[in-house]
């Protein structure tokens, strides 16, 4: 086999399917995000897509806690958990977590998704029987640990409590069954129905995985996330979390009971066989965590400036999902359009917006993500909507009827 060949093919393949990923090359001024030099584009841009949403990626007391950590213990953790890579101050980030959410214990891993893979795939895989029914939306990182874990899978409709009930209702009352959901779903922004998801778990004897990987931070009085907001924390067994959104940083977790996380720890490959993050990113982490514990002036402002973009959007008869998150996604409703508008954004407007398309979403929804943040001026909103108008009339896009302004 000719492996450079095949690699060619392979790409221009994606290519002509139109599926081939391009790169912003961004360079985010701290202090003045969401400014941003594109290296590979027209220069200075503001990035209107971001999951750091809450601009916690340049906060001061998490620049310092990351200055003061590296300054104090190096660079990296030197070795996995297991070999000298158990620092203090991850320690003191496990307890924060297990602090924000209410639980027992927390666990650290080197991503949101790293999180997801290693935890679901050896609950999954250990414990004898185990059923697990998986939300059809379900994260990528749910999907790989799930099949990983070669455990039995049913697939219950997005959000259906009917068709999950009647799943639950096929499987043997003794058998193990975990329900596997999300609290927001990054793409339609819609959110789980948690309680009552809880309630099925607990008439089925089935245990619960939450990921709130776009909710922590985000949701709550002290951004524990949905399950926070509306005091469900105790009746879920395991709260997944990223530290790379919301809170700025980089990492995941997941909080639970000691003897779940204890097990985890013991089992999963994915934790034990890799390096620590570096103690200064579990430093910046706790810093975001203990300040937003604290602090709801940025969900406030966070929450202001969501609704006033979609205001500003119904004023220009833009369509866009309502739903009851932070995340606006525009509906454009074709991929080449969808590119084109993303590309004429960057190019002529210095915004960038990535577009979302098939087979992140299912054909004929192509979109723009809007994630408007704390950090975004009234200038910046402004700008937006003016280049969306534009460009939305260029394309001769449909309205929807406007609402008076
Ligand atoms: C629902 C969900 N879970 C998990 C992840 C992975 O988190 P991380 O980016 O920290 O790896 C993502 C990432 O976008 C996500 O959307």
């Amino acid at each position: 086999m000719n492996y450079q060949d095949f690699f060619a093919e392979e790409l221009t393949r994606l290519k002509d399917e139109g599926n081939y990923r391009h790169f912003a090359e961004l360079e985010r001024h701290n202090g003045a995000f969401p400014a941003a030099t594109c290296h590979n584009g027209p220069g200075e841009v503001t990035i209107w897509c971001s999951n750091d949403y809450l601009g916690m990626g340049q906060h001061p007391k998490v620049l310092d806690a990351m200055h003061e950590a590296l300054d104090r213990t190096g660079a990296g953790a030197g070795g996995t958990r297991n070999i000298s890579g158990t620092t203090h101050d991850h320690v003191l980030l496990e307890a924060e977590l297990a602090d924000l959410h209410g639980k027992e214990a927390a666990l650290l891993f080197t991503s949101g998704y790293v999180s997801n893979w290693a935890a679901l795939g050896t609950l999954c895989s250990r414990i004898p029987g185990l059923v697990v029914l998986s939300d059809a939306l379900n994260h990528a990182s749910m999907i790989e640990g799930i099949r990983h874990s070669r455990a039995q899978k049913v697939i219950w409709k997005h959000n259906d409590l009917e068709d999950l009930e009647a799943k639950l209702q096929a499987i043997p009352a003794n058998q193990p069954k975990l329900i596997a959901f999300e609290s927001v779903y990054s793409m339609d922004g819609d959110i789980a129905p948690i309680a009552e998801i809880c309630d099925l778990a607990d008439r089925y004897g089935a245990m619960t995985y939450l990921d709130e990987v776009h909710a922590v931070g985000l949701y709550g009085p002290r951004g524990g996330g949905v399950a926070e907001r509306e005091g469900l924390m105790d009746r879920l067994t395991v709260i997944e979390g990223t530290l790379g959104k919301a809170f700025g940083v980089m990492g995941g977790y997941i909080a639970s009971s000691a003897a779940l996380c204890d097990f985890v720890r013991s089992f999963a490959s994915g934790f034990i066989f890799t390096t620590a993050l570096p103690p200064a990113v579990a430093a910046g982490a706790a810093a975001s965590i203990r300040h937003l514990k604290e602090s709801i002036a940025e969900r406030q402002a966070h929450q202001d400036r969501v609704a006033e973009v979609r205001a500003r959007l119904d004023g220009i008869g833009l369509p866009h999902i309502e739903n009851p998150s932070h995340i606006i996604p525009v509906m454009v409703g074709d991929p080449v359009k969808c590119r084109f508008i993303s590309d004429r954004l960057l190019a002529d407007h210095g915004i960038y917006i990535q577009p979302i398309n098939y087979p992140t979403v299912p054909k004929g929804t192509e979109r723009l993500r809007i994630t408007p943040s704390p950090v975004h001026s009234a200038e910046d909103i402004d700008r937006l909507i003016g280049a969306l108008e534009a460009l939305w009339t260029e394309c001769q896009l449909a309205r929807l009827p406007m609402a008076a302004q």
